[in-house]
């Protein structure tokens, strides 16, 4: 019935889709001139899009699950968004729940990306298109398109920050003047999210040669992902584990000059685990360097003021627009396009998949990426706080 219905929205809305698909410039902006999403909403008002985020525990899904809402809303579809606190039969339930509505398309971000294969299926029977967000659901045929950002490419950027803050590699690329040797410590994501080892493949294969002619040294030797992951991607973890790790390895004075970190969230925990711990000022008075993920307005102050040294800013709002051009090209009957059809193999199937660009941001380009962009004030640069 879903199917039926998906073709019976195409026809109609095929048209007007076409101008507000034009703007592309980002989901959630306004529509503000154009008459054609809002003259669609009879047309393409039956149509309803399940969006599953994973938690609101975290600035960035609640800003992507606000620009895919939003801009599916500018074109006049219903949608159903929910967050599932982190918690997995939740999140399955929600789906389910969705489907059961009738939802003609799901857009999701899973929370373990192993756990939806019945929900999945079920989509499948029902024929709703499945388009997985930021995180690919894996072992599942029933996986249509992955929209996300080049996961690798994040983790070599991550592990960039972190050498061009320790002076062994210059922002533009060059060989930086500092020798080390550094210690450094090393932290991953959560394990049931796959992106969390394309980050952690990225930054290691960044960082090996660095470990393996002694520049970089890791006191804890604590380097696999299994010992450095941070389940659900949690800050209080991620601190807990750094206290941890100062307590065995840097009693007898030995300093901490770096920390690898693939999440804002974590990277403020170690922040206030090395604080604690007697590491104070800025990165310039030696504080270590931590790195990051997200741009998470907290973590962009505390880069403005010299704490954390570098994030890795992913635009949500293109994101969220790359999720609907894709959703409507399924509402269209059209196969959506993809930029890469080889990288992610979810264990059933190479899902096609759309990548996007990241961008490393230091201090020195907060404005220009963030503020110019318009994804942050320069007020809550200045505040810390979102709003
Ligand atoms: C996302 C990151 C985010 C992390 C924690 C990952 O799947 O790609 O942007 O930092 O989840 O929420």
């Amino acid at each position: 019935m879903n199917a039926k219905r998906l073709m019976g929205a195409a026809a109609a809305t095929a048209m007007a889709l076409g101008l507000a698909a034009c703007a592309g410039g980002g989901a959630g902006s306004t529509t503000d001139e154009s008459a054609g999403p809002a003259d669609t909403s009879a047309a393409t008002g039956d149509v309803l899009v399940g969006v599953a985020m994973p938690t609101e525990t975290s600035e960035r899904w609640i800003a992507d699950g606000n620009a895919v809402e939003a801009g599916l809303q500018d074109l006049g579809y219903q949608v159903d968004l929910q967050y599932a606190g982190d918690d997995i039969p939740t999140q399955a339930q929600q789906i389910d729940t969705m489907i059961l509505n009738g939802a003609d398309v799901l857009i999701i971000a899973a929370i373990d990306g192993t756990a939806l294969t019945a929900q999945l299926q079920a989509a499948a029977d029902a024929g709703i298109p499945v388009i997985s967000y930021d995180r690919l659901i894996r072992d599942s045929g029933n996986v249509d398109f992955y929209v996300t950002f080049d996961n690798y490419k994040v983790g070599v950027q991550q592990a960039t920050s972190l050498l061009v803050g320790l002076g062994i590699l210059n922002e533009d690329g060059t060989e930086g003047d500092a020798t080390g040797p550094f210690n450094v410590e090393l932290f991953a994501g959560s394990l049931d999210d796959n992106n969390a080892y394309f980050f952690w493949n990225g930054a290691i294969d960044t960082l090996q040669p660095y470990f393996d002619d002694g520049t970089l040294v890791v006191p804890s030797g604590q380097m696999d992902i299994e010992q450095a992951a941070t389940l659900r991607w949690q800050q209080e973890t991620a601190q807990k584990r750094m206290e941890d790790l100062l307590t065995a390895n840097y009693s007898s004075g030995t300093q901490v000059d770096g920390v690898l970190s693939p999440y804002d969230g974590l990277s403020r925990g170690i922040i206030t685990a090395l604080q604690n711990a007697g590491y104070a000022g800025t990165v310039a008075d030696g504080f270590p360097v931590v790195t990051g993920q997200d741009a998470e307005i907290a973590s962009v102050k505390f880069i403005a003021d010299g704490v954390q040294f570098a994030t890795i800013f992913k635009d949500t709002r293109k994101l969220a627009a790359q999720s609907i051009t894709v959703a409507e090209a399924y509402l269209s009957g059209a196969e959506p396009e993809a930029n890469d059809t080889t990288t992610y193999d979810n264990g059933v199937k190479v899902v096609p998949s759309y990548l996007l660009e990241s961008d490393i941001v230091y201090a020195d380009n907060i404005t220009s990426l963030l503020v110019d962009s318009g994804y942050w004030t320069a007020d809550e640069v200045a505040s810390g706080v979102a709003g």
